[in-house]
């Protein structure tokens, strides 16, 4: 590690910081007038040019943005390896380099730490507030963080939004994202944008001189999401907070920070994926015993209602509920209604027929027939069941059968509401041994006017995995802000939505490639409840009134077991679609749900992504390849295989004639031996890919 102290004429100081490796270099220093200012280069290669930062205060007219003065620097290396509870991997490597500034302003007198940690995927910065008499409690008008590019780099992008991630990514130069923003603006139950070059994090970047950028937040904790606006004549990115109802962006108390600001740099995608920088800069683990925390396959009454093939309500009588006083006993069933006893029970039959861990019910709490729209405070108590829906004889076949129930929260945005009946809620679970709920915030947030992304929303969703923590329960928030790492410190938020997930495959569809670029992007940050599994392309086949299809390919579907990394994994679709097509469902029954280890074999964002992994305890492995809009052959070796052991590989891939749209269904199934020096070619189509199963076959 380099530090270097330059004192210029008394104006200019300027230090250095190298990553561990030595192949990212940055460089902090102050502007004349006193703003602080980095820069970063990947082997050489201008990743960051100069940047300024600093926050603008609400009613004040010393900004935390320049005038100030260096008062003292820091440096350390820090090295440790970690286990985390649930990952891609049974040890993470925490390795950086730091440097801590200490910056004071003359004039006010107060202090500002700006800490640096650079590892050898990329760097992490955070702005500190330490305790002093000069800076108490303060407002952030805005973050004033940049991120020069050093080019019209190619992005992946979704629109900035306060409300929602919900959307298909845009490929374009940086300089195209104004005019591809209205088209890129797809509709949503909720949605606010901002600007018409902003967009959301994390940002995946290419460079015409063969970098991969990735921009995003570690430790999103007691602070907004952060979004980027970029000024697309310069083509440099700032910070753009969400705001409050009233436009202010954070409330702070010294001592506190902001979380990290990241950007990770390689001339290699698969590095990319492979980083655990992001959870590196959060916290180590705030649970005592995680013994209870466990990885979960699970199937669920949901694709149906998602499909429009049954509801979550239970009777067409009602245009509006009020909980408490509607009469449902005096209600006519519809026919339509999902979570039934009986409908339910076959749900738990499949599942230990099968040796699933989990069964999802949607729809079974009163409150269904007006949910959203309204801004409705009362929506849902989370405790009562419809009168066609026996929670207890549920319960108690479930647990007859070996399969765990897992719980259904739709807030429905109302986080009052949620945050009022919270305790009970999570005690009414325990009380019938539900370990796991999947939360959801569709809809305009209440308080009316908030967004979901903005301080008070952030620490809900935390609040909410902090007190699920107390009662040993297991989160899956949807619609919740996107993931920072925060499941690190808390492995009990196993999973998230937190983008477009499988469900727009039956609202219109997604981007075949969507898969391709989701791990370099909103995987970054954590686990996503993808709901992948989808067999039945033309969902007309059995919900007539609904033309979507399903983007993909059979084959494509079962890789994302594997491609997109979850310790959560639903098969999603209907058990009458699993019961067509057994051969191939054989894979999602194997696949495993925890790893030793994860090679990233082949990736590039948009294209394709291939990796393969190694069973948590076993000699299994498993590879996934998914791949976009363009045919291509997947060539790989197997020497990561143990030396002189014979496998069996069973290999679901996409038939020639495959394509997503036209004969999505078309895969083969081919058992072959391999040892550690097989070689595969393997073609996928459009929308297409492969999964494997590889088991060592007995000596
Ligand atoms: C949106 C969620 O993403 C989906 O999974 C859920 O079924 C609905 N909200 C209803 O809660
Ligand atoms: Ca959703």
């Amino acid at each position: 590690m380099s530090c270097l102290w330059m004192s210029l004429a008394g104006l200019v100081s300027a230090q250095e910081l190298e990553s561990p490796n030595g192949n990212l270099e940055m460089e902090f220093s102050l502007l004349e007038n006193g703003t602080p200012t980095y820069t970063l280069t990947y082997k050489d290669k201008q990743v960051i040019k100069e940047s300024k930062l600093g926050l603008d205060l609400k009613n004040d007219e010393a900004d935390l943005f320049n005038s100030f003065s260096q008062a003292d620097v820091e440096t350390s290396t820090f090295d440790e390896t970690w286990k985390p509870v649930w990952g891609e991997e049974k040890e993470i490597r925490n390795h950086y380099n730091e440097m801590a500034v200490t910056l004071t302003q003359e004039e006010t007198g107060r202090k500002m730490i700006v800490r640096f940690r650079l590892f050898d995927e990329g760097l992490g910065f955070r702005y500190e507030f330490p305790q002093q008499k000069e800076l108490g409690h303060f407002v952030i008008e805005d973050e004033k963080t940049q991120f020069a590019m050093s080019g019209d780099h190619t992005a992946f992008w979704i629109p900035g939004d306060y409300d929602t991630q919900e959307y298909d990514y845009t490929e374009s130069r940086l300089s195209e994202i104004r005019e591809r923003m209205a088209s890129s603006i797809t509709a949503n139950i909720s949605q606010t944008s901002f600007s018409p070059t902003g967009v959301q994090t994390s940002l995946m970047m290419k460079s015409e001189n063969g970098l991969y950028i990735n921009l995003h937040e570690a430790a999103l904790i007691d602070y907004p999401a952060m979004h980027l606006d970029l000024d697309d004549e310069k083509m440099i990115f700032e910070s753009w907070l969400t705001p409050d109802v009233n436009g202010d962006k954070a409330f702070m108390i010294a001592p506190t920070h902001t979380p990290w600001r990241t950007i990770m740099v390689s001339d290699d995608a698969r590095e990319i994926l492979a980083s655990r920088m992001i959870y590196n800069l959060n916290d180590p683990i705030a649970i005592e015993d995680p013994s209870w925390i466990k990885p979960m396959k699970y199937i669920g009454v949901w694709w149906e209602m998602i499909t429009g093939k049954s509801s979550w309500h239970y009777t067409d009588d009602f245009s509006a509920v009020r909980l408490g006083e509607t009469d449902y006993d005096s209600a006519k069933p519809n026919d339509t209604h999902g979570a039934t006893t009986e409908h339910v029970k076959e749900y738990i039959d499949f599942a230990a027929e099968h040796g699933f861990d989990g069964v999802l019910v949607e729809g079974w709490n009163i409150g269904w027939e007006d949910w959203f729209g309204h801004s409705k405070d009362y929506v849902f108590d989370f405790v009562t069941p419809y009168p066609d829906f026996d929670l207890e004889e549920v319960r108690d076949y479930a647990k007859s059968k070996g399969v765990e129930m897992i719980m259904h929260h739709e807030t429905s945005s109302s986080v009052r509401n949620y945050e009022r009946h919270m305790d009970e809620a999570y005690q009414f679970m325990k009380d019938n041994g539900y370990n796991a709920v999947k939360s959801g915030y569709v809809g305009d947030m209440l308080p009316r006017g908030e967004n979901h992304y903005s301080q008070w929303l952030v620490n809900h969703y935390q609040y909410a995995i902090e007190k699920a923590a107390d009662f040993k329960i297991m989160v899956n928030a949807h619609e919740a802000v996107r993931p920072t790492g925060v499941a690190r410190t808390y492995p009990n938020l196993i999973g998230n939505e937190s983008a477009r997930g499988t469900e727009y495959q039956a609202f219109g569809g997604s981007k075949p490639n969507h898969v391709t670029v989701l791990p370099f992007t909103r995987l970054q940050g954590g686990p996503m409840d993808y709901t992948p599994g989808i067999f039945e392309m033309d969902i007309s086949t059995f919900s007539p009134d609904n033309d979507s299809h399903v983007n993909s390919t059979l084959a494509n579907q079962l890789a994302l077991y594997v491609t997109m990394y979850s310790p959560l994994q639903m098969a999603a679709d209907l058990i009458e679609n699993y019961k067509r097509f057994p051969d191939a469902f054989q894979f999602i029954k194997d696949v495993a749900l925890d790893w030793d280890k994860s090679i990233y074999l082949e990736a590039e964002p948009g294209d394709y992504i291939t990796v393969a992994r190694k069973e948590k305890g076993s000699e299994n492995w498993f590879i996934g390849n998914v791949n976009g809009e363009t045919p291509r052959t997947s060539r790989i070796n197997f020497d990561f295989l143990n030396k002189g052991q014979k496998y069996i590989a069973t290999i679901y891939s996409d038939a020639k004639d495959a394509h997503y749209k036209t004969n999505p269904q078309a895969y083969e199934i081919k058992k072959v031996v391999v040892t550690n020096k097989s070689k595969l070619s393997k073609l996928s189509v459009p929308g297409g890919g492969y999964a494997i199963s590889i088991i060592p076959a007995e000596k």
